[in-house]
């Protein structure tokens, strides 16, 4: 049982910034390793970079929205995990420092410390962490969204039972406009927990107008950027965010099982999760059972084990994202997504997501008679995309080309059949 483990005796100083990350789960092992590797996409652009992704080869790729493609710097590191289990048996130090680096990592991708980071294993268990820590008896209100996808409503909605009390900002078409939001936050809303790229039409949420609102009214702002992060800058502190949560395994190209929660600061030590584990203690490695002492930064938010295939996958991805920047991924997504709106309107095919640059993301949708049946015919002429509410998703990233556009439409052009115009 990993728990059941001895203390760790190496100096504090081995285990990363993050202080309490002290000891193993077990025995110990001088487990010097190469570096995960950093690898730079910007230096030959696109074309070395899709080079990284062997599904190209084979394959249109047009499918992050679900999962992001496996790179070659991936595939390594998650070898470059198995190898240091083989070597070292149970290589803990090294694992949790391979963890704090993912924490910096993706501070530094958001201009967020690493303190104000927790590295969770799925964006719903962040957001059960931290609506335990929540107090419903001051402000009472949680509103999120129609958008919004659907665990985030399930974690909020499960919080009834402790007294929170849900509502949604309704759509209108395929919009959600702000003044949705405006009739529904008051001063008895807590927080407003709600998407920046919806899942199912591609629009793309006002975060600084939203962080505006929900301060004027004294509620804090979370917003889920799992269906934007890794595509276009993300600045925490600019956006003047409460809470950001997101996941390694779309635009982020890692691996399910790892996701992020961002905590301001000042917020951290106001909350204390019920949800919690010896992950999320300000020792990790005291094991005393007898006391509860939670860590002074975000980790608090944290349970059990790391997922520590997931964390290595994690690294190099978030690292291949860093080399290339997100403003140049924004810049080349929002060229492809403009080809991609131009085409589908040339052809008068019904598009649900605003065709505006600056309300969408790296996802568009056009309606489909039977959108399960063009996945599969896509798919079986080499072009993988996906399917929400009877409409086709395209998402698109850096390892992505015009050519790729172009091959979607064109295999569009090939069933009539299984469209929907705008004149139907
Ligand atoms: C916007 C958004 N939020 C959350 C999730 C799911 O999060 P998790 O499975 O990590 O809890 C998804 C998954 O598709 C998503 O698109």
């Amino acid at each position: 049982m990993l728990g059941d483990a001895k203390p760790g005796h190496l100096p504090n100083d081995r285990l990363g910034e993050q202080p309490g990350l002290v000891g193993d789960h077990g025995a110990r092992h001088d487990t010097r390793m190469p570096e995960v590797s950093r690898q730079t996409g910007q230096a030959n652009g696109v074309a070395a970079f899709r080079k990284q992704f062997p599904i190209f080869e084979q394959k249109v790729y047009l499918s992050s929205c679900s999962q992001g493609a496996l790179s070659t710097p991936v595939e390594a590191s998650l070898q470059e995990f198995i190898e240091s289990w083989h070597t070292h048996g149970n290589p803990w130090e090294t694992w949790v420092r391979r963890m704090e680096e993912l924490r910096a990592e993706f501070a530094a991708l958001i201009n967020a410390s690493a303190d104000e980071v927790a590295v969770t294993f799925s964006v719903s268990t962040a957001l059960n962490s931290l609506a335990s820590a929540l107090d419903y008896r001051e402000r009472s209100g949680v509103v999120t969204s129609d958008f919004d996808f659907p665990t985030v409503g399930h974690v909020w909605l499960a919080q009834q039972r402790r007294g929170a009390r849900v509502s949604f900002a309704k759509a209108d078409g395929n919009r959600l406009p702000l003044n949705s939001f405006e009739e529904i936050v008051d001063q008895q809303t807590a927080l407003v927990s709600t998407t920046h790229v919806c899942y199912k039409n591609g629009f793309k949420n006002n975060v600084s107008a939203l962080a505006e609102l929900a301060h004027e009214r004294g509620a804090y702002l979370l917003i889920d950027a799992y269906q934007s992060m890794g595509t276009q800058p993300m600045d925490v502190k600019a956006l003047d965010l409460d809470f950001l949560v997101t996941g390694a395994l779309k635009y982020l190209l890692g691996s399910p099982g790892v996701a992020f929660m961002y905590v301001r600061r000042e917020l951290i030590e106001r909350l204390e999760p019920a949800d919690s584990g010896w992950f999320g203690q300000e020792n990790v490695f005291a094991y005393d059972v007898h006391h509860l002492r939670y860590a002074a930064q975000a980790r608090r938010f944290e349970t059990g084990s790391p997922p520590v295939p997931n964390v290595y996958a994690a690294l190099a991805a978030l690292r291949l994202i860093a080399g290339v920047g997100l403003a140049t991924i924004e810049e080349h997504v929002r060229e492809l997504m403009s080809r991609f709106i131009a085409g589908a309107r040339q052809r008068g095919l019904h598009l649900i997501t605003p065709e505006e640059p600056a309300d969408r993301g790296p996802l568009a949708m056009v309606k489909s008679a039977d959108a399960p049946k063009l996945v599969a015919v896509l798919a079986k002429d080499g072009i993988l995309c996906s399917t929400r509410d009877g409409a086709l998703r395209v998402s698109l990233h850096y390892y992505n080309t015009a050519e790729d556009v172009d091959a979607v439409l064109a295999g569009l052009d090939r069933h009539p059949e299984l469209l929907v115009t705008t004149a139907d």
